[in-house]
């Protein structure tokens, strides 16, 4: 089957990564989704008739798994032209010395670090496509503060920093081929 291009969302089974799925699947993308819950996303690759929605169980907090949801996308449609990291999570809304150490790390980890990871398994990838594009979903609070979401706050500030400096300043990878970007969660894919 010829497609548009393939697209890779992680955070997918719902939300805008599950609507984003499902608006380029109908238009003739092919696209691999991933997030914990399995059943919501094999729901959702039956949504769209005659399309090709690849579903993956995978958390991105965890690099084997993140690595193996890029690897099952480049083995299933041959290449990876977008990846679309938009997972992320709030966390519970109170102040920072009220949050335990657990709720911080994985504040980072599913807001910053699945991100990261996101980026490092797909990269050889791309630049052995010489061409790429990595989208990031931040969030407003990339840029600015909110008390009582602290963790978030400085997650999304990481992939701010992130994506604008190293990746799409193209200092590390766009005279290869790969651009890398950030959207705010209500504008998915622009
Ligand atoms: N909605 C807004 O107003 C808004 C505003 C600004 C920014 N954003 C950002 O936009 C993005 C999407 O938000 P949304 O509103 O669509 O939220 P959502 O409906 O809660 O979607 C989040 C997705 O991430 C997945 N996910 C969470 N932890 C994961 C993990 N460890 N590994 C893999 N997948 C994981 C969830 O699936 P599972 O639970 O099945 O894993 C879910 O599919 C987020 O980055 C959010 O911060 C949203």
């Amino acid at each position: 089957m010829e497609y548009k291009k393939i697209v890779a969302i992680s955070g997918a089974s719902s939300g805008i990564g599950k609507a984003a799925a499902v608006h380029l699947a109908e238009r003739g993308y092919g696209v691999a989704i991933c997030a914990r819950r399995k059943e919501l996303l094999d729901e959702i690759a039956g949504l769209v008739k005659g399309a090709c929605i690849f579903p993956y169980q995978a958390d991105m907090t965890e690099w084997e798994k993140a690595q193996s949801f890029i690897r099952h996308t480049q083995q299933k449609f041959g290449r990876i032209d977008v990846l679309f990291n938009n997972l992320g999570a709030g966390i519970r809304f109170t102040e920072f010395e009220d949050l335990t150490l657990e709720e911080i790390h994985e504040g980072i980890a599913v807001n910053l670090t699945s991100v990261l990871y996101g980026c490092k398994a797909v990269i050889s990838i791309m630049k052995s496509q010489g061409s790429g594009h990595i989208i990031n979903t931040t969030s407003i609070l990339g840029k600015r503060a909110r008390a009582g979401l602290s963790v978030y706050t400085a997650g999304k500030h990481g992939v701010d920093g992130f994506s604008t400096l190293p990746l799409q300043r193209g200092e590390e990878v766009r005279d290869k081929g790969e651009r890398a970007g950030t959207c705010n969660g209500k504008h998915p894919l622009g």
